[in-house]
């Protein structure tokens, strides 16, 4: 199921939003890492604002607006920080909880420092890259977005 429409589920109060997610949605992009809130593989959308599903329950999210990775496909085309990610050396385990990350990030703040960015970044875990490959993704990905909103 790939939808920007409302997808009404009935559940039991209990099951974890990322359990919703991948099971009765079927949207199993959504990493499932840790569940106890530490890696971040399970990162989406709330409303603009990056949430761990593993902590919460789908109840909580009722009436809000969700994003998972598979809201990032742009048909054919890959969405920038995909195409960005795919260039540098990573398992792809992490990929889609940095992806709903950094997205969430660029769209609130897209002239966010190195510092910053790395910050941020750092909450989510990646075994494989040390981070400098994500960063420098990012970065890649920022500044494509700054041409392609400059004058023509
Ligand atoms: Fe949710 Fe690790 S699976 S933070």
């Amino acid at each position: 199921m790939s939808t920007s429409e409302p997808t009404p589920l009935r559940l039991e109060p209990r099951r974890t939003l990322l359990d919703a997610i991948r099971d009765e949605c079927g949207l199993t992009g959504t990493h499932m890492g840790c569940e106890h809130g530490v890696c971040g593989a399970c990162t989406v959308l709330i409303d603009g604002d990056p949430v761990r599903t593993c902590l919460m329950f789908a109840v909580q999210a009722q009436g809000s607006a969700m994003r998972t990775v598979e809201g990032l496909a742009r048909g054919e085309e890959l969405h920038p920080l995909k195409r960005a990610l795919m260039t540098r050396r990573q398992c792809g385990f992490c990929t889609p909880g940095f992806l709903m990350l950094a997205t969430g990030v660029l769209e609130r703040e897209p002239d966010i420092g190195d510092d910053a960015l790395l910050d941020i970044l750092t909450s989510n875990l990646c075994r494989c890259t040390g981070y400098q490959g994500i960063v420098a993704a990012m970065r890649a990905v920022i500044a494509e977005l700054g041409r392609s909103n400059g004058p023509a």
